[in-house]
């Protein structure tokens, strides 16, 4: 599993397609008639040591770096010259001191066949290339290249760039939100990864007596097929601190009386990443409380996906969700019956229990780009919407609603009389212990519709069953050391 998707083999990371549709976004979004050709120029992330430690910061590459290169090589480049439709990928300058302690560079042969690059250069040559390109006129801006940003990584040739262009960043990321074949195969890897890492974590249960040991489990699986990344930090909650929505301490013990499990977490393939959370009982035993949350989840979930497809404004999915809730809350009498959805609704009475957006746009990033959050919309009910837009195939987004007993969120519902007023306080308080439930699935908007990636079962009935072999098992059916 470790080399990656078969459909994959003989095949390269698409780069100088992903250029060329750049190319054409930023045309579109300047709309002039600038006879200038227009070139791009990204640096891509660097090693950085920490001072007398023997290790450099954990390395992430550059995303922007990585669309326009398919390249994971720490300080290397890409230039596409935009009037000769060239891309050209520039490795690192060979460091002879640097090969003892870290092998063979790769060279610009196994260079040439691997990646999508029209010229493979080392880095020595770059100030010429953007000299030369700038002294015949070319480039937009000062002459020469236009680049994401001015950081350390590419400062030695600023008098050559120009940063910050608006078409320019508004292309890169619209492009970004369109996956191509490539790229989708890539994130179905990253997707079957770590749904078996997430039915590992529901399997073991009698080794996992803190939530550090599901993040080692999540983390032990991942790496065990290939994944040295994860997206994010693991979210690993047991009972109340499943309300926290990214609780990543990891430090609480799991103790029978939490009740609930939330880990929210995802491996990274090739950079692409995943994001799921599942939600089961430390036992293998519903409670009722627990079981009533996870199955209106479910349903604001289902709903969602109803209204799933190109064209779809995502803000209506997300208020369908919520109207959900709060259908679901009048059923369980956590809100009272005198009072309608409608009413409830317009009040913005369920904003505090489900506080995060549905979802978000997903790609390189976990919260990838083109979404056009408005994070200071007045309305509680949006300013955390990720997605702001309406979908269209080829996007890749999450599913990811969520129900929360937070204290500290709800200290404002519950002390101001207009939103109070809606609740049952003694059928609110038999639920605080479940802390919170999110289920969350990687989907692709197709041409007529969704298809979901992540596969692991969401079914209460199966996860049940699932915890339940594991914990049959004992202590004695894994293999641990500590
Ligand atoms: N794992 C972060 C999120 O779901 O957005
Ligand atoms: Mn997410
Ligand atoms: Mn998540």
């Amino acid at each position: 599993m470790s080399e990656g998707p078969a459909s994959l083999i003989g095949k390269k990371y698409p780069a100088k397609k992903h250029a060329q549709n750049v190319l054409k976004l930023f045309i579109k979004s300047r709309n002039s008639t600038d006879p200038n050709p227009v070139n791009f120029f990204i640096s891509g992330e660097d090693l950085v040591l920490y001072k007398y430690s023997d290790q450099s910061k954990p390395f992430r590459q550059d995303r922007y770096f990585f669309y326009l290169s398919g390249c994971n090589i720490p300080g290397a480049h890409v230039l596409y010259n935009g009037k000769e439709d060239k891309l050209t990928l520039y490795l690192p300058d060979v460091d002879k001191e640097d090969i003892m302690w870290s092998g063979l560079p790769l060279s610009k042969e196994e260079a040439a066949k691997k990646y999508d690059a029209d010229e493979i250069k080392y880095a020595a040559d770059i100030e010429q290339d953007l000299k030369n390109l700038a002294n015949s006129g070319s480039g937009s801006g000062k002459g020469g290249a236009l680049t994401t940003d001015l950081n350390p990584c590419n400062a030695q040739f600023t008098a050559y760039l120009s940063e910050k262009d608006k078409d320019f960043l508004f292309a890169l990321d619209e492009s970004r939100a369109f996956k191509d074949d490539y790229e989708l195969e890539l994130m179905k890897h990253a997707a079957k990864i770590t749904d078996n890492c997430h039915l590992a974590v529901m399997s073991a249960l009698p080794i996992e007596t803190k939530e550090t040991h599901i993040h080692a489990e999540f983390m032990y699986h991942a790496l065990r097929q290939g994944s040295k990344n994860q997206s994010y930090d693991p979210i690993c909650c047991s009972g109340e601190t499943c309300s926290t929505l990214h609780w990543v301490k990891n430090d609480g013990e799991i103790t029978p009386e939490k009740h609930s499990i939330l880990i929210d977490a995802g491996a990274e393939w090739e950079c692409y990443a995943s994001d799921v959370t599942r939600c089961f009982p430390v036992n293998g035993d519903w409670t009722k409380e627990h079981l009533d949350i996870y199955n209106l989840v479910l349903k604001m979930q289902s709903e969602a996906y109803k209204l799933m497809k190109p064209g779809a404004n995502w803000e209506d999915l997300h208020l369908r969700a919520h109207k959900v809730l709060i259908e679901g809350f009048l059923e369980l009498g956590i809100f009272k019956k005198e009072y309608s959805v409608e009413e409830i609704f317009k009040a913005k009475g369920s904003a505090r229990f489900f506080p995060h957006g549905l979802g978000h746009m997903l790609g390189m990033d976990t919260h990838d780009t083109a979404g056009y959050a408005n994070y200071s919309d007045p309305d509680p009910l949006l300013c955390y919407l990720r997605i702001r837009r309406k979908l269209e195939p080829n996007m890749v987004v999450t599913n990811e609603p969520g129900c929360y007993f937070s204290p500290f969120l709800l200290e404002e519902t519950l002390n101001n009389p207009e939103t109070s007023k809606f609740i049952d306080r003694q059928v609110l308080d038999k639920y605080w212990y479940v802390g919170g439930v999110r289920i969350e699935d990687d989907v692709l908007i197709t041409k007529d519709g969704y298809e979901v990636y992540t596969k692991i079962t969401k079914d209460p009935e199966e996860i049940s069953k699932i915890v339940k072999a594991g914990l049959a098992k004992g202590k004695e059916g894994f293999h641990i050391v500590v």
